[in-house]
């Protein structure tokens, strides 16, 4: 049988996983995992380039490790990137091979940058300027052939490539996998409490709804969400309006969706109805997501050792890159 395609993609652990980063990302992973060999990784490392406090790192850490948990991620699939320090260590000997002006073009740099001056950091980090060339050293310790991200992810993964094949042409062997992006369609979710933003974390609670919502938080949530703000030309459909049809969708509700819809394009929909059939629609998935969650917290020492089994079992094919990117490069290997 042909070896499966590796698959891998990574996360960083910064508290509440809200329907955004579920339909965005998360449910393609669980699905990704019937067709390739996948692996998951909680990026610690990752989470340290911003002004973050200790607590709130290992707490983050192992909430997310239960929530991917729960929506369907097998434990044998994930890794806690700490957990393999093989990644530092490939990430100093890539950042031997990456130009400081190919660095410096980095947009999510930037972006951060900024973030973290009006965030009130002190200072930024020369870890984050090394953040793409960790991301690249995560991709290419395994072998990557496909990285499932979002498009602004595009940038790092064409650094991913350009190290590698630098990589290779200087050691000169095909050594390294080139990455592909694994883009799929997905949806694009706005804020319930101003639809002209995307859900996300930083802008608030208001913002995002969180996939392990209590069913009467979820109820609140979208019974106030923005409908009309008067502002919609003559004929299109209001920003509220599109995506709660939008929240419909990707919880494959398309009958529903389909129908009001109908009643919308008539001129009689109630928002009440359509609010109505989010709203089941959510609780229905938070339901199953909590409840899972819950089962797995029941036995958190259980499951911590299984995630530090698997992290010590992917660790070895970690470590299996760098012993043989040490010969290539001159380095000593010390004998394990
Ligand atoms: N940079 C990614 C993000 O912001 C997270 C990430 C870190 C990542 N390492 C990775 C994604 C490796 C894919 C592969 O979302």
């Amino acid at each position: 049988m042909e070896k499966r395609k590796q698959v891998l993609s990574c996360i960083q652990p910064t508290g509440d996983m809200h329907f955004g980063n579920y339909f965005g990302a998360v449910k393609n992973w669980v699905q990704l995992q019937e067709k390739y060999d996948c692996l998951y990784g909680v990026v610690d490392y990752h989470a340290m380039t911003m002004p973050y406090t200790v607590k709130k790192l290992r707490m983050n850490t192992w909430e997310l490790i239960f929530n991917l948990m729960a929506t369907g991620i097998h434990p044998e699939n994930l890794f806690i990137q700490s957990l393999i320090p093989e990644h530092s260590e490939l990430c100093w000997i890539f950042n031997c091979f990456t130009s400081f002006g190919e660095a410096s073009k980095m947009t999510q740099f930037k972006d951060k940058s900024l973030q973290n001056k009006e965030g009130g950091g002190n200072y930024i980090s020369v870890g984050l300027f090394d953040y793409p060339i960790l991301q690249a050293a995560d991709i290419l310790i395994y072998r990557a052939d496909y990285v499932p991200v979002g498009k602004d992810q595009e940038q790092h993964l064409e650094l991913s490539r350009n190290i590698a094949q630098r990589f290779n042409h200087q050691v000169g062997k095909e050594f390294f996998v080139l990455p592909e992006t694994l883009f799929t369609e997905v949806p694009k979710l706005m804020s319930p409490a101003d639809p002209t933003r995307k859900m996300s974390k930083s802008l608030g609670e208001k913002h995002y709804i969180n996939l392990f919502a209590e069913e009467a938080r979820i109820r609140k949530q979208i019974k106030s969400a923005v409908t009309d703000t008067g502002d919609t030309p003559e004929g299109e459909i209001s920003p509220g309006i599109a995506n709660l049809f939008e929240l419909l969708k990707a919880c494959e509700k398309q009958e529903a969706h389909d129908s009001l819809m109908e009643d919308y394009i008539a001129g009689n929909l109630k928002y009440v109805d359509l609010k109505e059939a989010v709203a089941n629609a959510l609780v229905e998935l938070s339901t199953q997501f909590r409840a899972r969650k819950a089962a797995l917290q029941a036995n958190k020492k259980e499951v911590k050792n299984k995630i530090k089994a698997s992290s010590a079992e992917i660790r070895k094919q970690a470590q299996q890159t760098i012993k043989e990117v040490k010969e290539l490069t001159g380095l000593m290997n010390v004998r394990f």
